[in-house]
């Protein structure tokens, strides 16, 4: 099995809600590991990935309406990575409980995706927030977000 997701500070970006958020996918990633390699059964994994899948779809909706909020300018790029990985997940989830996809691969999946995404979509609108932030100080009440 592959290692867990190590939280640091490489994948905060400073916005409590969103962080938080992140912080607690990492943490039910992991989870789905523990109950894996426990070989939990799979309508016990099953009600993981629902849970998990749950949480990402309002996760993602909080963070397409902060990009919105922002006026971000890859914002319908970003939507649609949301909604790929969505997809995605739905479809490993289902080979996998039908045994047609390894739980390895499902994790691997799930790790990458999650920490690619934060360090490098995410950041990149973080980054226009930064830029639009110092040059308009009228839009220093998206620091209250
Ligand atoms: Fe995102």
């Amino acid at each position: 099995m592959p290692s867990y997701i190590n939280w640091d500070a490489s994948l905060e970006l400073d916005l409590p809600q969103i962080d938080n958020d992140h912080r607690e996918l990492v943490k039910m990633v992991n989870r789905l590991q523990v109950a894996m390699e426990a070989h939990a059964e799979k309508g016990i994994l099953a009600d993981i990935f629902s849970r998990l899948t749950e949480y990402a779809t309002t996760h993602f909706k909080t963070e397409e309406q902060f990009m919105a909020k922002i006026a971000y300018s890859d914002l319908q790029a970003h939507i649609q990575l949301h909604r790929s990985f969505v997809v995605k997940i739905f479809q490993m989830t289902e080979d996998y409980l039908s045994d047609k996809e390894t739980g390895n691969n499902l994790l691997e999946f799930l790790k990458f995706w999650w920490v690619a995404h934060i360090k490098s979509e995410d950041y990149k609108y973080l980054v226009e927030y930064r830029n639009k932030k110092l040059a308009n100080k009228n839009m220093n009440d998206m620091l209250d977000w």
